[in-house]
Protein backbone atom coordinates (compact mmCIF):
# COMPACT_ATOMS: atom_id res chain seq x y z
CA UNK A 1 0.00 0.00 0.00
CA UNK A 2 1.21 3.13 -1.23
CA UNK A 3 0.36 6.75 0.24
CA UNK A 4 0.55 10.18 -0.77
CA UNK A 5 -0.25 13.42 0.23
CA UNK A 6 -3.84 15.40 -0.91
CA UNK A 7 -4.37 19.12 -0.46
CA UNK A 8 -8.25 20.14 -1.01
CA UNK A 9 -6.47 24.35 -1.80
CA UNK A 10 -8.86 28.04 -0.50
CA UNK A 11 -11.00 28.12 -3.39
CA UNK A 12 -12.25 24.49 -3.27
CA UNK A 13 -12.81 24.94 0.64
CA UNK A 14 -14.73 28.38 -0.33
CA UNK A 15 -16.64 26.19 -3.01
CA UNK A 16 -17.74 24.29 -0.68
CA UNK A 17 -17.01 21.16 -2.49
CA UNK A 18 -14.64 19.62 -0.39
CA UNK A 19 -16.97 16.42 0.22
CA UNK A 20 -17.44 16.05 -3.63
CA UNK A 21 -13.75 16.00 -4.04
CA UNK A 22 -13.17 13.53 -0.98
CA UNK A 23 -15.86 11.22 -2.84
CA UNK A 24 -13.61 11.18 -5.71
CA UNK A 25 -10.50 9.51 -3.69
CA UNK A 26 -12.90 7.01 -2.34
CA UNK A 27 -14.83 6.39 -5.22
CA UNK A 28 -11.20 5.40 -6.75
CA UNK A 29 -10.53 3.09 -3.64
CA UNK A 30 -8.15 5.52 -2.38
CA UNK A 31 -8.29 5.18 1.48
CA UNK A 32 -8.48 8.55 3.58
CA UNK A 33 -6.40 7.85 6.63
CA UNK A 34 -5.38 11.09 7.51
CA UNK A 35 -7.49 14.60 7.18
CA UNK A 36 -7.81 17.79 8.87
CA UNK A 37 -7.95 21.15 8.27
CA UNK A 38 -5.41 24.20 8.45
CA UNK A 39 -5.11 27.48 7.73
CA UNK A 40 -1.14 27.85 6.49
CA UNK A 41 0.58 30.94 7.57
CA UNK A 42 3.01 32.64 5.17
CA UNK A 43 6.10 30.98 6.21
CA UNK A 44 5.01 27.36 6.49
CA UNK A 45 3.27 27.96 2.99
CA UNK A 46 7.12 29.49 1.63
CA UNK A 47 8.60 26.42 3.04
CA UNK A 48 5.75 23.86 1.47
CA UNK A 49 6.11 25.29 -1.86
CA UNK A 50 10.08 26.07 -2.05
CA UNK A 51 10.55 24.19 -4.91
CA UNK A 52 8.87 26.94 -6.84
CA UNK A 53 10.52 29.96 -5.29
CA UNK A 54 12.06 30.95 -8.62
CA UNK A 55 8.71 30.61 -10.66
CA UNK A 56 7.41 34.03 -11.72
CA UNK A 57 3.95 32.92 -9.63
CA UNK A 58 5.70 32.25 -6.44
CA UNK A 59 4.07 35.47 -4.21
CA UNK A 60 0.96 35.06 -5.86
CA UNK A 61 0.53 31.58 -4.85
CA UNK A 62 1.60 31.90 -1.67
CA UNK A 63 -0.56 34.23 -1.09
CA UNK A 64 -3.20 32.42 -2.87
CA UNK A 65 -2.49 29.50 -0.34
CA UNK A 66 -3.02 31.49 2.71
CA UNK A 67 -6.27 33.35 1.36
CA UNK A 68 -7.82 30.64 3.85
CA UNK A 69 -8.07 27.22 5.28
CA UNK A 70 -7.19 23.87 3.62
CA UNK A 71 -7.98 20.39 3.84
CA UNK A 72 -4.94 18.01 3.76
CA UNK A 73 -5.24 14.19 3.84
CA UNK A 74 -3.22 11.42 3.68
CA UNK A 75 -4.49 8.95 0.88
CA UNK A 76 -3.59 5.47 0.91
CA UNK A 77 -4.11 2.68 -1.89
CA UNK A 78 -2.21 0.68 -4.48
CA UNK A 79 -0.12 2.96 -6.66
CA UNK A 80 -1.40 6.25 -4.45
CA UNK A 81 0.99 9.07 -6.09
CA UNK A 82 -0.22 8.61 -9.78
CA UNK A 83 -3.86 6.78 -9.03
CA UNK A 84 -4.13 10.61 -7.54
CA UNK A 85 -2.58 12.38 -10.06
CA UNK A 86 -4.86 10.82 -12.26
CA UNK A 87 -8.00 11.94 -10.67
CA UNK A 88 -6.79 15.25 -10.23
CA UNK A 89 -6.07 15.75 -14.05
CA UNK A 90 -3.73 18.11 -15.18
CA UNK A 91 -2.10 21.35 -13.80
CA UNK A 92 -3.98 23.65 -16.00
CA UNK A 93 -7.52 22.63 -16.11
CA UNK A 94 -8.12 23.67 -19.51
CA UNK A 95 -5.86 20.70 -20.13
CA UNK A 96 -7.30 18.26 -17.75
CA UNK A 97 -9.24 15.82 -19.12
CA UNK A 98 -12.90 15.52 -18.13
CA UNK A 99 -14.12 13.87 -14.78
CA UNK A 100 -11.02 15.00 -13.36
CA UNK A 101 -11.18 16.94 -10.04
CA UNK A 102 -9.24 19.63 -11.20
CA UNK A 103 -11.60 20.00 -14.73
CA UNK A 104 -14.82 20.06 -12.67
CA UNK A 105 -13.62 22.44 -10.02
CA UNK A 106 -10.91 24.47 -11.25
CA UNK A 107 -10.90 27.80 -12.34
CA UNK A 108 -7.56 29.06 -13.24
CA UNK A 109 -4.20 27.38 -13.27
CA UNK A 110 -3.71 28.81 -9.80
CA UNK A 111 -6.97 28.51 -7.89
CA UNK A 112 -7.00 24.54 -9.54
CA UNK A 113 -8.44 22.98 -6.74
CA UNK A 114 -6.34 20.42 -5.33
CA UNK A 115 -2.62 19.81 -4.65
CA UNK A 116 -1.09 15.94 -4.88
CA UNK A 117 2.33 14.67 -4.76
CA UNK A 118 4.51 14.53 -7.84
CA UNK A 119 6.45 11.19 -6.56
CA UNK A 120 7.02 8.33 -3.66
CA UNK A 121 9.80 10.44 -2.24
CA UNK A 122 8.20 13.97 -2.09
CA UNK A 123 5.17 12.26 -0.45
CA UNK A 124 7.00 11.30 2.00
CA UNK A 125 8.21 14.80 2.93
CA UNK A 126 5.13 16.29 2.37
CA UNK A 127 3.33 13.70 4.45
CA UNK A 128 5.82 14.18 7.32
CA UNK A 129 5.40 18.03 6.86
CA UNK A 130 1.56 18.35 7.83
CA UNK A 131 1.36 15.13 10.08
CA UNK A 132 2.69 13.05 12.88
CA UNK A 133 3.16 9.54 12.98
CA UNK A 134 0.34 9.15 15.12
CA UNK A 135 -2.02 11.13 13.67
CA UNK A 136 -2.11 8.73 10.44
CA UNK A 137 -4.65 5.52 10.65
CA UNK A 138 -2.62 2.69 10.71
CA UNK A 139 -4.63 -1.05 9.98
P1 LIG B 1 0.30 22.54 -7.40
O1 LIG B 1 0.07 21.17 -7.93
O2 LIG B 1 -0.09 22.79 -5.98
O3 LIG B 1 1.84 22.92 -7.60
C1 LIG B 1 2.27 24.26 -7.70
C2 LIG B 1 1.14 25.22 -7.87
O4 LIG B 1 1.51 26.46 -8.46
C3 LIG B 1 0.12 24.65 -8.86
O5 LIG B 1 -0.55 23.55 -8.32
C4 LIG B 1 -0.70 25.87 -9.14
O6 LIG B 1 -1.59 26.19 -8.07
C5 LIG B 1 0.39 26.92 -9.20
N1 LIG B 1 0.85 27.14 -10.58
C6 LIG B 1 1.49 26.28 -11.39
N2 LIG B 1 1.78 26.83 -12.58
C7 LIG B 1 1.31 28.08 -12.52
C8 LIG B 1 1.32 29.18 -13.42
N3 LIG B 1 1.86 29.06 -14.64
N4 LIG B 1 0.76 30.32 -13.03
C9 LIG B 1 0.22 30.43 -11.78
N5 LIG B 1 0.20 29.43 -10.86
C10 LIG B 1 0.74 28.27 -11.23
Amino acid sequence: MLRTLSIIKPDAVEKNVIGKILSRFEENNLKIVACKMVHLTEDRAKKFYMVHKERPFYMDLIKFMTSGPILVSVLEGDDAVAKNRKIMGATDFKKADSGTIRKDFATSIEKNAVHGSDSLDNAKIEIDFFFKNNEIFKR
